[in-house]
Formats: C-alpha cells, sequence, structure tokens
C-alpha cells in the first residue's frame, strides 16, 4: 500500500545517547496516537530497538541509516538489513550525500545495499543529489540521472523505495533551492520515475536539505514533493511535529 502523503521523515545522523533518544521518540509518540499522515523517525542503531519499542502503539515508522550489502558475515562493525529488520525498523536510509561522499560509497555499492534492504522486506529511502560545485556548473540532470541509473535497484516498487532529492550543498547548510527549481526538479525525477519503474508515478519523492517549520509548508505544496526528509530540525519534537503539520499531516 503507498505511503499516506505527507511523509515526513527525521534523520537523527550521529545523535542521540538512550535519554534523549526515548525522550524525544517519547514526545513524538504522545502527538503521534493516531496518524493521517506518514511520520518516521531514523535514529541510530545503538537505539533503534529501544525506540522502535517506544513508539509501538503508534504509527511512527522507525528506520535505520545504513546497512551492509550482505545478510550476514565476517564484517566487522557492520549492521545487516535482517538485523535492521529484527531490531524494529521498516525502512533503512540508502546513499546519504554523508556515506556518498564522507565513506566514499559508489552508485553500485548503494544498488547493492537498496536490494538487500528490499529483500529483507525493508522500505529503502534511497537519497540522491549534486554538489554544489555541480549545481554551478548546470550539471544537476546529468548527476541525478547517473545516481538512478547506478543506484536504483531492480527489485524496487512504491511500495518498497522512497526517493529522496538532498542537493548536497542545502544539507545542514541553511540554505535551499529557489522554489521554482525544486518543482523543475521533482517533476524531471517524476518524469524519469515514471520510465525507469512500474509504478513509479505512485513512488514517493521526497526533498531534503535544511527543512525547517518555517520553509516546510511551501516546499511541500510543490507539485511531486510527497514530503520531506529533514536532518537537524526533526531532533526537537515540536519543530519535526509543525513540520508534519505543515505539510497537511494530524
Ligand atoms: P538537514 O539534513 O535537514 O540538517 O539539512 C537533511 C539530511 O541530511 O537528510
Amino acid at each position: 500500500m503507498p505511503l499516506a502523503r505527507p511523509i515526513v521523515f527525521g534523520n537523527w545522523k550521529m545523535h542521540g545517547l538512550r535519554a534523549d533518544a526515548l525522550a524525544l521518540a517519547g514526545d513524538l509518540a504522545r502527538r503521534s496516537a493516531r496518524l493521517s499522515a506518514t511520520l518516521g523517525v531514523f535514529p541510530p542503531a545503538t537505539v533503534l530497538a529501544e525506540v522502535a519499542r517506544r513508539v509501538a502503539d503508534t504509527a511512527i515508522l522507525v528506520g535505520g541509516q545504513d546497512c551492509h550489502d550482505e545478510p550476514e558475515g565476517p564484517y566487522t562493525g557492520c549492521i545487516s538489513a535482517p538485523m535492521l529488520k529484527d531490531a524494529g525498523a521498516r525502512a533503512v536510509i540508502l546513499g546519504h550525500s554523508e556515506r556518498r561522499h564522507g565513506f566514499g560509497e559508489s552508485d553500485e555499492l548503494v544498488c547493492r545495499k537498496a536490494r538487500a534492504a528490499i529483500d529483507a522486506g525493508l522500505l529503502v529511502v534511497l537519497c540522491i543529489g549534486e554538489t554544489e560545485e555541480e549545481w554551478l556548473a548546470g550539471r544537476r540532470f546529468e548527476v541525478l540521472a547517473r545516481q538512478l541509473d547506478g543506484s536504483l535497484p531492480a527489485n524496487a516498487g512504491a511500495d518498497s523505495l522512497v526517493i529522496a532529492y538532498e542537493p548536497v550543498w542545502a544539507i545542514g547548510t541553511g540554505r535551499i533551492p529557489e522554489l521554482e527549481d525544486i518543482r523543475e526538479t521533482h517533476a524531471w525525477l517524476r518524469h524519469q520515475l515514471s520510465h525507469r519503474l512500474a509504478d513509479g508515478a505512485g513512488t514517493g519523492l521526497l526533498y531534503g536539505g535544511s527543512v525547517k517549520a518555517a520553509n516546510a509548508a511551501e516546499i511541500m505544496a510543490q507539485p511531486e514533493v510527497d514530503g520531506v526528509l529533514v536532518g537537524g530540525a526533526s531532533l526537537d519534537a515540536e519543530e519535526f511535529w509543525r513540520i508534519y503539520t505543515a505539510g497537511g499531516g494530524a
């Protein structure tokens, strides 16, 4: 079943010791006994199981921030997709720019991870986006096409995949593209997905990068923007909830 719109996901990144993570999850849980749309949090792996238990009575979705491309094996320090699932995750973020650029992850590796995650029954939140240099050089669509070519797994469908367009230069910087640019990119991405996937028209398409309560409504009002992937602003329950309601979620 397609996810209810708007889809608002919070990527906690490497933030959250147990007390903070559980307080944040508890605050969101209190607001979310029933949800009209889709709200998800992606806590660090160390607290994922506890956060999943804390929100178990709600419709809040919990996911991991990365996974290995093998289900198990001699890979010290790594976490597999079935392990995330076992800990209570329903989704996983893959191909985030902090992994692509910070850890040198290739499209091919992201694709293998995505395939493994879908095989394990997880929803993949596949991140793509151009760097500032690529943006300034007018190479946005070329880069996005390459990332889609290389990292979209063949087993993906609208039930197992959400795409997050995150311009690298907008992540954590307080800068966002002009609304017109977001509109143009998302229209282009929708067209691409419709050609590349059997149900590309129904695949969730998120914008990410410096989303906050103050700009969430106008971003989510753009055509083909099904929701947002939020980093920093998702660490504050009130701010994150305001983003969710700004998109029409209740
Ligand atoms: P930000 O991060 O909202 O802090 O810019 C977004 C992301 O990295 O997903």
